[in-house]
């Protein structure tokens, strides 16, 4: 028995490439995979790394009932043509650090990877997930030079993720109920919004005191740094995988996602030529609209606080590329 052979159909399916195939690359890749959203590449500098991981991938697809493609290489010419491009390339905190202990290595990382992936993918949407975030995504937006419809940082939904799950055990109710939304810096000066969460609409204000919020918020602002603390060699990854494929999703199905994400501002709650966590609808196009929420003073100093550790974070950028 044999097929008979027919002239080759050419599919454009979509593709996501992944920089960096370290815990929270590879496993995105298998949740891109596995949500059957796109086929993968899987990028890194280490030789055989990336291959192994798409083999083993691969080789799970029979038992995952998908058929989603996942290329391991180590060479940008094999992510062409790539709807999405998501940088995870870094090295992570160890403990003790802070996420911008990791600004002078991070740069030059995100930097490059960023101008080899656009070289080949000069229409794909930018989603950055290396640390410190905020400043890696304004890296990657100067380094592309996109428009910034098409460059974001995955740092809210997480954040958003961690507030929720704290809720929810706290309430002892299903996380799922619980929706909140996390702005600001990926940092201990995020602005967790407590005012704007509910369980199924009905406002944790309602439900909790204000000192349980307040522990909340400050283990939420905590939530990576407990979780580096715990583990020791390295820090969280199947959330932040989650959390980024929740917006490549919201991107490949034109979902229109309203979700905490860090876009360039110009303007935007008093806030220009920075990127910091704010709410935006995810399409197609990348970053469809920003929503400008009404914040209490309060909350809008907390923002523009957080922001402006971002700014001094970028001059210092700045200056470690210059000086490269
Ligand atoms: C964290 C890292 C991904 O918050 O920043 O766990």
């Amino acid at each position: 028995m044999s097929f008979s052979s027919n002239s080759p159909i050419v599919c454009n399916l979509p593709r996501v490439t992944i920089v960096g195939a370290g815990r929270v690359g590879s496993t995105l890749a298998q949740r891109i995979a596995e949500k059957n959203l796109a086929d993968v590449v899987l990028l890194d500098i280490i030789l055989g790394m990336p291959q192994g991981l798409a083999l083993d991938l691969v080789e799970a697809r029979g038992i995952e009932l998908h058929n989603r493609q996942i290329i391991g290489t180590n060479n940008y010419a094999d992510t062409s043509g790539s709807q999405i491009v998501v940088i995870t390339a870094g090295i992570p905190r160890k403990t003790g650090m802070s996420r911008d202990d990791l600004l002078k290595t991070n740069a030059k990382i995100v930097v490059e990877a960023a101008k080899n992936a656009i070289a080949y993918s000069p229409n794909a949407i930018f989603i950055v997930v290396t640390n410190p975030l905020d400043v890696m995504t304004y890296l990657a937006w100067q380094a592309t030079g996109l428009p910034r419809s098409r460059i974001m940082g995955m740092a809210g939904v997480l954040d958003s993720a961690r507030f929720e799950t704290f809720i929810a055990l706290e309430l002892g109710v299903l996380p799922a109920d619980v929706k909140a939304m996390v702005l600001g810096s990926h940092g201990d000066l995020m602005v967790p919004l407590s005012r704007y969460a509910t369980v199924n609409g009905i406002p944790i204000t309602e439900l909790l005191d204000t000192a349980t919020i307040a522990r909340l918020v400050e283990r939420t602002r905590n939530g990576g740094a407990e979780i580096v603390e715990l583990m020791q060699t390295g820090g969280a990854f199947f959330a932040p995988a989650s959390a980024t494929s929740v917006m490549v999703e919201s991107i490949l199905l034109n979902q229109s996602r309203l979700l905490p994400a860090a876009a360039y501002l110009q303007g935007e709650y008093g806030l220009e030529d920075v990127v910091i966590g704010v709410p935006c609808r995810l399409g197609c196009s990348g970053i469809e609209s920003v929503l400008e929420l009404n914040l209490t003073d309060g909350e809008r100093e907390a923002l523009h606080t957080s922001a402006q550790s971002v700014r001094k974070n970028i001059e210092r950028s700045q200056e470690i590329l210059a000086n490269n």
